[in-house]
Parts: C-alpha cells; sequence; structure tokens
C-alpha cells in the first residue's frame, strides 16, 4: 500500500504484519547502534500544521534510525502564515525530492487530499488530522496491548479495551476502534452524552456511560485527553464534575482486573481524565506507549517506502 490514511486501510494481515516489524524494529533500537541503513537516499518530510511533541519527535527518530533524510516543516514560522495553500506546499515538497510525507493537520480529510490530488508522488502518511483519525496511534497503542495482553505474532482475539472520555474530538479514539477491532478485540467506549460523536452507534463497539460497570470487564484502559480547545463550553461538565465521573483514580485503578493496564496517548490533563497517582503508576503505559511509537513508525516507514530487502538482516536481528 502507498499511503497510511485511515486504520481502516489495514486488514488483520496488514495490521499484523506492520505490528511484528515493529517488533523486528524495536529490537534493534535494544541495540547499541540503533540505525538500519535500509531507507539510505530516501527523504521524508514531517509537515506539522498542528503542534504535536510525540509524534513529530519519534516519526523524525523513525526516519533517522532507518538512515531517511528528514525535512522538518512546521505550519508557525512557514509562508503558510503568508497564506500559502496546501497544494502550493505540496508542490515545493516534491520539488524538494520528498519519498514520504508525514502530515498533521487540523482539518479533517487533508491526509486524504494530499494522497489523491496527485501534486505529489510521495507516500503520505496521516499523523493525525483534525478530529478524524490518527492511525499510527492506534497502531503503536496496539503494539502495546498485544506486548502486554497477548504476546508477539498474536491478535487480539477476545481482549477487552475500555476507552474512556472525549470521543467526540478524538481522531486516537476513532482509529483505535477500528484497528482494534480489526485485531479481534472488543472495544467499549465510555463517555458523556454530550462527548460522543452522531453515529456512534454505528461504530463497530459497545457504549457505556458508566465507567464503574465496565472497569471489572477490561483488559485495558485508555484514558483520552478532554480536548477543551476544540470544545464548546456549554457542551462541557465542570473539571471537577467529570473527573467524578469519568477520571481514573486510585480507586477505580484498584478496580481492574490485576493484568490489565491503563494506557494514555498523551498529552495528559493530570488532575482531569487521570490523577498523578495513577499517571505515575507501573501499570500506566503511558512513556512505554511513546517508545512504542518509534519501532511502530519505523515499520509504517520501512513498508511505505518499500524496502525490498528484509527490515533487519538476519544475523542483525540475531546479535540483538
Ligand atoms: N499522542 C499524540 O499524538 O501526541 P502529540 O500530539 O504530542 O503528537
Amino acid at each position: 500500500k502507498r499511503h497510511l490514511i485511515s486504520a481502516a486501510d489495514l486488514t488483520r494481515d496488514d495490521a499484523l504484519l506492520v505490528l511484528d516489524t515493529a517488533e523486528e524494529m524495536a529490537r534493534v533500537a535494544d541495540r547499541p547502534i540503533k540505525k538500519l541503513p535500509t531507507l539510505r537516499g530516501r527523504t521524508v518530510v514531517n509537515l506539522f500544521f498542528e503542534d504535536s511533541t510525540r509524534t513529530r519527535i519519534s516519526f523524525e527518530a523513525a526516519a533517522k534510525r532507518l538512515s531517511a533524510d528528514v525535512i522538518n516543516f512546521s505550519a508557525k514560522g512557514s509562508s503558510v502564515s503568508k497564506g500559502e495553500s496546501l497544494k502550493d506546499t505540496a508542490l515545493t515538497l516534491e520539488a524538494m525530492g520528498a519519498d514520504a510525507v508525514v502530515i498533521r493537520h487540523p482539518s479533517s480529510g487533508a491526509p486524504h487530499r494530499l494522497a489523491a490530488s496527485g501534486w505529489i508522488n510521495a507516500s503520505v502518511v496521516n499523523a493525525g488530522d483534525g478530529t478524524h483519525e490518527h492511525p499510527t496511534q492506534a497502531l503503536l497503542d496496539a503494539f502495546t496491548l498485544r506486548r502486554h495482553l497477548s504476546g508477539p505474532g498474536r491478535d487480539l482475539n477476545g481482549r477487552r479495551i475500555t476507552v474512556v472520555g472525549d470521543v467526540l474530538h478524538s481522531r486516537v479514539a476513532r482509529s483505535n476502534v477500528l484497528l482494534l477491532t480489526t485485531l479481534g478485540a472488543e472495544v467499549t467506549l465510555v463517555a458523556p452524552p454530550t462527548l460522543l460523536p452522531i453515529g456512534v452507534e454505528r461504530w463497530p463497539c459497545q457504549v457505556s456511560y458508566d465507567l464503574d460497570a465496565v472497569l471489572a470487564k477490561s483488559d485495558a484502559v485508555m484514558m483520552l485527553r478532554v480536548q477543551r480547545e476544540r470544545m464548546n463550553a456549554a457542551f462541557f461538565p465542570t473539571e471537577r464534575e467529570y473527573a467524578r465521573r469519568y477520571g481514573l483514580d486510585g480507586l477505580r485503578m484498584a478496580a481492574l482486573p490485576e493484568h490489565a493496564i491503563v494506557m494514555h496517548p498523551g498529552p495528559m490533563n493530570r488532575g482531569m481524565e487521570i490523577t498523578a497517582e495513577v499517571a505515575d503508576s507501573p501499570r500506566c503505559t503511558a512513556v512505554e506507549q511513546v517508545a512504542n511509537g518509534v519501532s511502530t513508525r519505523m515499520a509504517v516507514l520501512y513498508l511505505l517506502l518499500g524496502g525490498s530487502e528484509p527490515a533487519v538482516a538476519p544475523a542483525a536481528a540475531t546479535a540483538a
């Protein structure tokens, strides 16, 4: 496949191939020399029209570990602030010889527009578009879940994943529902009715308004950031009320099965959707998710830019 725009683009076999390749990449990350020559001479552009810490840095680290040249473009400080269009920005990247464009954009659909436009020949990777999708976040979350709940080479068949909070504005939730169900998991969304999107009943998951009712049946609970910047204040309960009904604190964490993990894509609102006690507990995988993001994004870039050779030479793989 040439682009990664939506988690729905991935069949079960595609997703397992990315996750298995990411496991190989993670073994490289454990070696003293973390670099592979696989994408030498290729150019990856990080095209960020919206703020990011984890995604931008991990795509940069991933491309560099595969020996690609990396160009980081941030809309702030670029000619976008002078009114330059996505098309003219894309034509500039094409002139630079980009092989892959990793794009984050506040408008849902911008990566699809770029991929379908014919303005560029590069592979397009969606790094988060508006409230639509964030497929590489879902892949790194699935990678983390598989490591904790199923083991390498396995899918997530029958695993019960609870996704909690501001689903309405969450591209992470949408991509995770699509990918995790493709991998066989049973997903339950928990949110106040005002923070669920119209049409959620057609998503392939369960919906609940009662967090306490689902905790004991969860293999993992994924807390979503409350996205105040995208929100009409009239639709939002007070912070205290939200934390009381939908926040994860120590008491609620204790209601989870012993093997269950707590996930958060970051950035976190400590004290709102998650308490500091939970965020800093050994059961919370937020930091591990960031590390897994590098291996997962290495796998995505490698598979899209088509290393025809094995990602990791057998000798290198066993030397790890
Ligand atoms: N999880 C995530 O997408 O984080 P950033 O916004 O920092 O990239």
